[in-house]
């Protein structure tokens, strides 16, 4: 029998290691447990507190999920003001920073080796955390600098910002400051998920973050992928602090906060800059949005004597990069025809410099993006540029739509080859039929028309093909078979010898199988199984030609999705015409019989003999013995099992 005070003990052993765990995990980012086993010490406390509801505190780990909603957020004043920085945009503009807090300290030789703390400026949102004795009592926040908003039921939800504080040594009273951010791939994963459900998105981290803290209902937040970096103090009493940031910041860390790991010393203006050139190149690839960077006298004694202005520090700085969002208009919104086919919308831009660039293209994504932002021409929109990734349109300013516009439409008809334009239900993307007939999709529909397994022509590479479709010398795969030794071998890097080699490769491959014809036509989800199933079970061209999307399905593999596909793809006359021109031109193979026979017809139970190899298929198959019936011949051979 445990006795109360075991129970007690057991449940702080818990308490402890779990705390001590979730350090590793979000602070350290070093896991010593697997998850599995965390969560069983999770489950455990859990089920302890249930059973002593009256040994619950509120800084147990089990309480950061679940505090009751509240009406509206409480005010709460600030006892040090949450300052604000100043900024700058050009190296000069830094230069002059760090001659005035030379000067100002009095330096005579422009100090070259004045250390600063160098720290990402993370875009998300400012809080203040008060730990009394090491316990979280209350979140706030920045809200004016005075005074900021009481959000401490949604900052417990947030893993990574301690209840309590480990390790010893903190003041009675320690206020944390720093930054609450989504990580990008948070950010994407949860906009997917509104965007699947329906539900409204975020258009950046940054508000997804500041939108998260000020929930009402604190299970909202903790639905929310938020996370911290603690980047200073405020308040402090009780206790003593180390007299450099750099410090101040190294014992956060050990106290639990999670700091950001970026952070630097570096010395002198020289070495600002080194570093802001060095993260700056590095921004795309960290997890989390940052807008610049924070430089800060490392030293107190000096960040003192340097003092303030009127509300930002003279001892820091913000060096911002250029904005990666910027404000222009749509001059017209045109559909770009991919290498697959799809069709992407893409607006084009009155010239505006964002992320360093001059953009006047922006991508839509897909048809379903350019309805729910509702893209029209003669918009003023919020046009994003990050690092390398292509600009895009953000969003419409609705207020200053101009009188008169309309909605855009889905092209019917393919922007490049004028065939249909067709877009499949539940499918984003919008696609041209056009497929062998359409110069945007030549290219790729011709490297897969030669590939190994659908016609086989040995020799001609991928960048013969594009130089080829690029030359307009080849549009459609009938062109391959015109082209003439004398032609090719006139070619750069192309010798007599192997002109001659790729046009016997050409000529052999018109003697060739219904089932690599079929799947060299390159049908979207026609691989080489359902072409093989497509051959066996109709025989011959003419009759999948014929074939209605229902009898279509009756083929094994073939569902109503394939089904479609295939029908599309002949229904469009360009396709009709290019297949047409293959057979002119030799292309041709032996039909069999179908194997489309009533179940209970003449064949039906009979067993068939075949002779010779199967490429997949050794004597040991015996599908007679081990497997129902057409189940092991299928886009093996032309004939087959019933
Ligand atoms: S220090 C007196 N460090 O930037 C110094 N601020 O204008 C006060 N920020 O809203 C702030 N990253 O939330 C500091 N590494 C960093 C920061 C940072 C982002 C934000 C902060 C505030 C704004 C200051």
């Amino acid at each position: 029998m445990s006795s109360p005070g075991n129970i007690q003990k057991r449940i702080e052993a818990l308490r402890d290691e779990i705390r001590y765990h979730n350090y590793r995990y979000h602070t350290l980012d070093d896991i010593e447990i697997p998850d599995a086993e965390y969560d069983r010490l999770m489950r455990e406390l859990q089920a302890m507190e249930k059973e002593h509801p009256d040994l619950v505190t509120p800084d147990s780990p089990t309480q950061r999920v679940g505090a009751e909603p509240s009406s509206t957020l409480q005010t709460v004043r600030h006892r040090l003001p949450m300052l604000s920085l100043e900024n700058v945009f050009a190296d000069d503009d830094l230069r002059e920073f760090h001659a005035r807090v030379a000067e100002k300290l009095e330096f005579e030789d422009g100090a070259p080796k004045l250390v600063y703390a160098a720290e990402p400026k993370l875009d998300g949102a400012a809080v203040s955390l008060i730990y009394e004795n090491g316990r979280l009592i209350l979140g706030a926040t920045r809200g004016d600098g005075t005074t900021g908003e009481d959000i401490t039921h949604n900052v417990r939800t947030i893993d990574s910002i301690p209840l309590r504080l480990i390790g010893e040594g903190f003041p009675e009273t320690l206020e944390v400051r720093g930054e609450v951010f989504m990580p990008r791939a948070g950010f994407e994963a949860y906009n997917k998920k509104a965007r699947e459900a329906g539900e409204k998105t975020f258009v950046n981290p940054r508000n997804a973050a500041a939108g998260s803290l000020r929930q009402l209902d604190p299970k909202l937040t903790a639905e929310r992928p938020l996370d911290m970096y603690a980047y200073s103090v405020g308040l402090v009493e009780g206790g003593e602090l180390p007299d450099r940031h750099s410090e101040i910041i190294a014992a956060l860390r050990e106290w639990g906060l999670k700091t950001c790991p970026e952070s630097a010393v570096v010395e002198g203006v020289d070495g600002c800059l080194d570093y802001y050139s060095d993260i700056g190149r590095r921004r795309d690839s960290l997890d989390y949005d940052i807008d610049g960077v924070v430089y800060k006298v490392d030293s107190l004694a000096m960040q003192r004597e340097l003092g303030f202005v009127s509300r930002a520090p003279r001892w820091a700085i913000a060096h911002k990069f250029p904005a990666q969002e910027e404000l222009t208009t749509v001059e017209d919104v045109e559909f770009q025809v991919g290498r697959t086919g799809a069709l992407t919308p893409v607006a084009r831009l009155a010239p505006v410099f964002v992320g360093g660039v001059t953009v006047s293209n922006a991508t839509l994504h897909n048809i379903d993006e350019l309805h729910r932002k509702d893209v029209r021409v003669g918009d003023t929109v919020i046009v994003r540029r990050a690092g390398d990734v292509i600009p895009e349109v953000v969003s419409v300013v609705e207020r200053r739509r101009p009188e008169g516009t309309t909605r855009v439409k889905l092209p019917a008809l393919c922007p490049v080859c004028e065939s249909h334009v067709k877009r499949e239900e539940g499918e984003a993307v919008a696609r041209c039929t056009g497929g062998l007939y359409c110069k945007a999709q030549r290219a790729e529909a011709l490297k897969h028309f030669v590939s190994r397994r659908a016609l086989d022509i040995e020799g001609l590479g991928a960048k013969l093909i594009e130089q080829l479709v690029a030359e307009d010398r080849v549009s459609d795969p009938s062109d391959l078979f015109q082209l003439s030794i004398e032609e090719l071998s006139s070619r750069e890097r192309m010798g007599d010898k192997s002109a001659e080699n790729l046009v016997r490769a050409i000529e052999a491959s018109k003697s060739t199988t219904l089932a690599r014809f079929l799947y060299a036509l390159g049908i979207r989800e026609v691989g080489e199984a359902t072409a093989a199933g497509l051959a066996n079970y109709f025989g011959s061209l003419p009759a999948i030609l014929a074939a209605s999307e229902e009898e279509l399905t009756k083929v094994p593999d073939v569902g109503p999705v394939v089904a479609t596909r295939v029908r599309t793809f002949f229904e469009e006359a360009h396709n009709r015409e290019v297949i047409e021109s293959l057979q002119d031109l030799g292309v041709h193979w032996s039909d069999t019989e179908p194997m489309k026979i009533a179940e209970d017809g003449p064949l039906s139970g009979k067993t068939f003999v075949i002779t010779g190899t199967l490429p997949s298929m050794t004597r040991k198959h015996d599908p007679g013995r081990s497997k129902g019936p057409d189940s092991a011949c299928r886009g093996q051979s032309n004939r087959q099992r019933f």
